[in-house]
């Protein structure tokens, strides 16, 4: 969502911080701005719309001179994306400047009781409430770090802040709370960042910042505190992110590189967790009783909630688990009953979304052992779930997910294999035959990816089209909700993923002249059930789709365009027939001009509800 970045060093400030912001700008957000201090105080410079507009009012950052400073790309939330409501915000005596990711909820109660003693707001954002709120508290004690505990009591929501203090020259002072936030060491140089990518430039030793810490940054180091001021130890990490991952490597975008690497994500997940022909997850720590629960409730937002959806159709069938897929916005709130040994297990990339985050913490608190998929190293959901299981993606960039959907498809599945042999459901020569299908994925994948002119093609052809319909069955139907959601966040082409045998229950009277109907049809059982719903649109006017997999009954029998993708054992046939769609999607975007790697009104990690 809203990024931030900090500098505290020998070096020019600025510089260092339009490009770690830069370096956020995948995040999504609608303005930006720097706060830097000079000889003559604290220097704000902001600007809305792109960090462009920033460069060129700070020529670069060479108009700020500064060794320290600290920088926002700001996602708007509370008040419209303008210069005004662009961080960062100051105290209205200048004492403290403040630059926050996350929403501060009781910011209305808390800005009417400063309101009453005479305080007098100039933007419409929460942040300004925090700068004010904390100056207040600065005013009465003069200690920063006390100033910033007695908010973070007073404080609802979440947030990670970075805050530089008029009186205090060489120093940075952050705290954060259920929004992330991390310290990178440099050689006298110390920098802080919402996320990895921003800093990975400059070093490589980070500090993962804790729920309810504080911290105190000059030059030379940095000290940790809890929210009540003791003073907390902890070792720094080494990341192994490849800086290259926040290039564009000669691509067009972000999007169709991230696509095009999902053979390799998918190969190195899998190799992550497969020696020898077994599935070792020993390095999670996660032993034989964890894979052995009676219920399954798997949690996620988007895409990883679609994740879910196939997976609920693979450990059904494979192990014979009831599973439940839970979106978990809605997860956290509705008082669930947990079955007796149940596992919980949320699926995330940035590892940091609010609501899977608070769907693990609800478990937990029910005492229900939970057991994360998570791309990103040292993210919350990776370290307060029990067990975590990471995906290989490597860093991903464009707002749509693909490669980091791919990757968890894997550990998914490697998971729904060891339920299968633990719950005594599977035998060794299906569980082998089973892993050298999923191994056999990637090589399939670039296939796929070969033939993309096809998909290129058919979206020039199409990009007039209003509504899309995705319809399928079963594992079909979850790889439907994967398609339309991308469909339609990146190319804003209204499109809805139906179950197939639903459309007849009101939906169809929407399908007219014209309407592009695709039909996922992987499945021998089921399949010649869902070739009778599309012939039943083609008599009302659809244009259709059907996306085969190779060998599969319907393969010769379709109305319309047919797209083949080559044979895998059914149950792990999402995995291929989900790259048509983000293909296709990928094209449309591209082709009817928008920015497909920063879709309007998106950000790439949610972590405000
Ligand atoms: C869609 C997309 C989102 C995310 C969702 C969850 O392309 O990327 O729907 O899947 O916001 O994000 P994570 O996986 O980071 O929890």
């Amino acid at each position: 969502m809203c990024g931030i970045v900090g500098y505290i060093g020998k070096k020019q400030a600025a510089p260092i911080l339009l490009e770690g912001l830069k370096k956020l700008e995948y995040r999504g957000y609608d303005s930006a701005g720097i706060a830097v201090r000079g000889e003559q105080g604290i220097e704000v410079v902001k600007t809305p719309g792109r960090l462009s507009n920033l460069v060129e009012k700070t020529a670069g950052g060479a108009l700020l001179k500064g060794t320290v400073g600290i920088g926002h790309t700001r996602w708007a939330t509370h008040g419209g994306p303008s210069e005004c409501n662009a961080h960062p915000h100051c105290s209205a005596d200048g004492a403290v400047t403040v630059v926050h990711n996350g929403i501060l909820e009781n910011f209305r109660e808390l800005k009417e009781k400063l309101k009453k003693s005479g305080y007098e707001f100039g933007s419409e954002t929460d942040t300004e409430v925090i700068a004010a709120l904390i100056g207040y508290y600065y005013s009465k004690c003069g200690d920063p770090l006390r100033a910033i505990s007695r908010f973070m009591r007073r404080a609802r929501g979440a947030y990670a802040l970075a805050v530089l203090f008029r009186d205090f020259k060489d120093e940075i002072f952050i705290s954060r709370k259920d929004s992330p936030m991390i310290v990178g060491v440099g050689e006298g140089e110390m920098f802080i960042a919402s996320d990895v990518p921003a800093i990975l430039n400059h070093t490589r030793t980070v500090y993962y910042v804790d729920n309810l810490e504080m911290a105190r940054l000059c030059a030379d180091g940095v000290v940790f505190y809890h929210a009540d001021g003791e003073v907390t130890e902890k070792e720094p990490v080494t990341v192994d992110m490849d800086p290259s991952a926040a290039e564009k490597d000669g691509w067009e975008h972000f999007m169709i590189k991230e696509i095009h690497e999902q053979p390799r994500a998918v190969s190195e997940t899998f190799h992550r967790y497969v020696q020898g022909g077994k599935i070792d997850f020993s390095e999670a720590g996660v032993e034989e009783d964890i894979l052995k629960p009676s219920h399954i409730v798997i949690v996620g937002c988007g895409s990883a909630y679609h994740v879910g959806a196939v997976l609920q159709y693979v450990i059904e069938e494979l192990a014979r688990i009831p599973v439940r897929v839970e979106l978990a916005s809605e997860f956290r709130y509705r008082n669930f009953i947990f079955e007796e040994n149940t596992l919980v297990v949320a699926v995330s990339q940035s590892g940091e979304t609010a609501d899977t985050l608070a769907a693990v913490r609800e478990a937990k608190a029910h005492g229900v052992k939970t057991l994360a998929i998570v791309n990103v190293q040292g993210s919350s959901i990776a370290r307060e779930a029990d067990y975590t299981l990471f995906t290989v993606a490597g860093a991903e960039i464009a707002v749509a997910t693909t490669k980091a959907y791919s990757a968890q498809l894997i550990v998914g599945y490697l998971l729904a294999l060891e339920f299968a042999r633990l719950n005594g459901k599977m035998g060794e020569k299906e569980y082998a035959s089973a892993l050298a299908e999923i191994d056999s994925l990637p090589e399939k994948m670039k296939k796929i990816l070969d033939s993309k002119a096809e998909y290129q093609k058919f979206a020039a052809e199409h990009l007039g089209v209003h509504d899309v319909f995705m319809i399928g069955r079963g594992v079909d139907y979850a790889v439907c909700m994967e398609g339309a959601l991308k469909l339609k966040e990146v190319s804003y082409v209204h499109t809805e993923a139906y179950a197939a045998g639903e459309l007849k229950h009101g939906t169809i009277s929407l399908i007219e002249e014209g309407t592009l109907v695709v039909g996922v049809l992987s499945r021998d059982s089921i399949a010649e059930k869902t070739a009778s719903n599309l012939e039943e649109v083609v008599s009302r006017g659809a244009n259709v789709v059907s996306l085969v997999r190779e060998g599969c009954s319907a393969q010769h029998s379709q109305p319309g365009t047919v797209w083949t993708v080559p044979s895998v054992a059914e149950c792990f046939a999402a995995s291929l027939l989900v790259l048509p769609l983000q293909l296709l999607s990928y094209y449309v975007s591209v082709q009817l001009g928008h920015d497909v790697d920063k879709p309007r009104n998106l950000a790439k990690s949610v972590t405000v509800e």
